[in-house]
């Protein structure tokens, strides 16, 4: 239910810098937006009124609490952002645009398909490719430099096709890697544009993205066709979608809708998860006491074998490492929402039809929540740390009934890459190399992250947890 009435006179707005009309803080804000929203929250507090964007008002809400309150005790207040609408150039009516009983039926179809136990059947899979592309790195000449970020986004990008629809000839992922840079060039330029010129206006850019979209629509619905004409079908996340039936509804996905959910897992399931990682490498590269720590547990649980789906609850410290870099560098570092109705947030007046930002850069980085907030520090992430912070001070995956379904691939899958790699190689960052971070669809690294590999030699001599206990003993 809408809550139907607040308290809170329609005077009370939040504080906010002075603004342009139409287009209110926008320039100053795209110049450097992490620079700007952190600065904002900090001199304006908890929600700021950011002016106009378009017809709507922008706010940023950065308060745990208020975070909690729009993601999950009012969400029904709520709907994606209308800015985030441009996202249907690619993704047509899939998941993460749907709204009411439609978003409802097709999230109760598609969840089992990222259920725990179907994610760890993709364990060896997601392994094999982490092997091959280690396998290539022991090809590469001596310290010549690699860009880990472009690395990253390969190797998620192989494991996403493969597990999603059995993908795996180096043609059709380098042609999808194609017409996804487009997109992505396509998304970011559009995402916070206040005037945006349709798609039949014949710019370089519109027609790029165009005819990159149709070729992804042709390789989508033939794969499709192909299915649907085919009994011996490959064990995929796509045969789970084209199973999945609503016994409520008593229907599954049509051809549209299978087309548009796998658009929907293709955009949001790899880029982020490569983003994620490249910074982890980095942040592992310049804290050698974290990176020790990292190797004497993957020496300790692993002692030089491959990762299983077992292994990973031991693998603690990990996924200590991957949250700790979540919160310096969240994937997705903004999101929106827009009420339905007038509402009260933090005591102030919102008007209906305003734009939020909700930002994970940002509520990741309040000193009221974190101790020297710029620190790299996984020992955050102990469960007691955990409990005892407010549970909305860190959402990289959202929160709320629009959580991340894709969440535990994306965790499984960055655990092995860490664990993988770690146990082979350090990386080292190429002195002089610029390291920036950009704000775009996802929170990139602006010029990449070059770095240097270097073999470890030990892991070999380590002795294997049961024979560590018994020494101990
Ligand atoms: C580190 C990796 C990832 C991060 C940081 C991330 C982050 C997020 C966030 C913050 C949301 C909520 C957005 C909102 O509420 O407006 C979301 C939603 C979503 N994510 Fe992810 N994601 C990641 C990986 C994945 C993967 C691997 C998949 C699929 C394989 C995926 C598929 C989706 C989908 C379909 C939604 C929409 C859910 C809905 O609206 O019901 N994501 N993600």
């Amino acid at each position: 239910m809408v809550k139907q009435s607040i308290s809170v006179d329609p005077r009370k707005t939040p504080p906010g810098p002075r603004g342009y009309p139409l287009i209110g803080n926008l320039p100053k804000m795209l110049q450097n937006p992490l620079q700007f929203l952190t600065d904002v929250a900090q001199k304006y507090g908890e929600v700021v009124n950011l002016g106009a964007m378009g017809s709507q008002q922008l706010y940023l809400v950065t308060h745990p609490d208020s975070v909690k309150y729009i993601l999950h005790e009012n969400n029904h207040n709520y709907v994606k952002g209308q800015n985030f609408q441009i996202i249907k150039q690619i993704i047509g009516e899939g998941l993460a645009v749907k709204e009411g009983d439609s978003w409802r039926r097709e999230r109760r179809l598609m969840q089992p398909t990222f259920h725990r136990q179907r994610v760890g059947a993709l364990v060896n899979l997601m392994n094999e490719s982490i092997a091959q592309m280690l396998q290539n790195w022991g090809n590469i000449e001596s310290g010549k430099p690699l860009d880990i970020f472009a690395q990253m986004m390969n190797l998620t990008q192989t494991i996403l096709l493969k597990s999603l629809l059995s993908i795996d000839s180096h043609e059709q992922i380098h042609e999808m890697n194609q017409v996804w840079d487009t997109a992505y060039e396509y998304l970011s330029s559009q995402l916070w544009a206040v005037f945006r010129l349709p798609l039949w206006v014949p710019t370089p850019k519109n027609r790029r993205f165009v005819r990159s979209m149709t070729k992804l629509d042709n390789i989508v619905y033939r794969i499709i066709r192909e299915r649907r004409s085919c009994d011996n079908t490959p064990d995929d996340l796509l045969s789970m979608l084209m199973d999945a039936y609503d016994s409520e509804s008593g229907s599954g996905l049509t051809d549209e809708q299978l087309r548009d959910e796998i658009m929907t897992i293709f955009t949001g399931g790899f880029e982020t998860s490569a983003a994620v990682l490249a910074w982890t490498w980095y942040l592992l590269s310049q804290h050698p006491e974290i990176e020790g720590k990292l190797h004497e547990e993957l020496d300790c649980v692993l002692g030089g074998r491959t990762p299983t789906l077992e292994d990973l609850p031991n693998l603690q410290y990990t996924k200590m490492v991957l949250s700790e870099s979540m919160r310096l560098y969240p994937g997705a570092w903004v999101f929106t929402r827009t009420n339905l109705q007038a509402d009260e947030i933090g005591g102030y007046y919102i008007p209906a039809n305003s734009l939020i930002m909700l930002s994970p850069y940002v509520t990741h980085r309040l000193s009221a929540f974190w101790e020297n907030p710029q620190d790299f520090n996984p020992e955050r992430f102990t469960r007691e740390e955990v409990a005892a912070r407010p549970r909305y001070a860190y959402y990289p995956f959202g929160g709320g009934q629009r959580q991340c379904i894709g969440e535990i691939f994306a965790m499984t899958e960055m655990q092995l890459v860490i664990a993988m790699v770690a146990q082979q190689y350090r990386l080292h960052l190429m002195p002089g190399h610029p390291v920036e971070e950009e704000p775009m669809f996802t929170l990139r690294p602006r010029y990449g992250i070059q770095m240097t590999l270097d073999a470890r030699s030990s892991i070999n001599n380590v002795p294997l947890l049961d024979e560590r206990k018994a020494l101990s003993t």
